[in-house]
């Protein structure tokens, strides 16, 4: 993910969040506050043949703590017109590799319990549900549940 993918990137986000199921957020941030704190490695598109942006990966440190340095958090976002089609898996296999190759041993993330294919999504790349947050913040005035995920690294022992 580069400077030039941007607009990109920022309208699949934009799209993502208007499903109402993606995230607690409703408006995508402009590109610098939304690349403040996403790992500069740890931040992949996936491009058609005419190299059009079909979706992100991206991954935030979860703290400054050392004991958490190899703990991330993550989102994934992807085209509505490309969705349903592997882009999500190959993007979050792309993100395994790079986290473990930095030697990060968890990924992580919430998921809402209506976003289903996030959940089938995680799923399929080895995430496992810690448990469900009840009630843990409010979207559009109501409290919501989220599932918390987590994938740790078989790798990294
Ligand atoms: C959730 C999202 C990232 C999934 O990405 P995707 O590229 O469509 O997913 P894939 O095509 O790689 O599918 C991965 C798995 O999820 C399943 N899946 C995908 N969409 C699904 C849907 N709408 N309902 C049920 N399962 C679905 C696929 O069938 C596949 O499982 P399978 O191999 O067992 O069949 C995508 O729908 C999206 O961008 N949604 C809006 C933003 C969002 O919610 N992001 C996640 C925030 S937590």
């Amino acid at each position: 993910m580069a400077a030039g993918d941007a607009a990109a990137v920022l309208a699949i986000y934009q799209a993502g969040l208007e499903t109402g199921q993606a995230s607690f957020e409703t408006r995508a941030p402009d590109w610098e506050t939304f690349t403040a704190g996403k790992l500069p490695d740890h931040r992949h598109v996936a491009v058609d043949v005419q190299d059009r942006v079909l979706g992100w990966v991206a991954a935030s440190r979860i703290s400054a703590r050392p004991v958490y340095a190899g703990v991330v958090e993550h989102s994934v976002y992807i085209h509505p017109a490309a969705r349903g089609q592997g882009v999500g898996l190959t993007l979050l296999h792309a993100l395994i590799a790079s986290t473990e190759a930095a030697g990060i041993w968890t990924i992580q993330s919430g998921i809402f319990p209506e976003n289903t294919a996030s959940l089938r999504l995680h799923q399929r790349a080895g995430f496992r549900t810690v448990g469900t947050r009840e009630r843990v913040g409010q979207h559009h005035g109501r409290w919501r549940d989220v599932v918390f995920i987590e994938r740790r690294s078989p790798t990294i022992t």
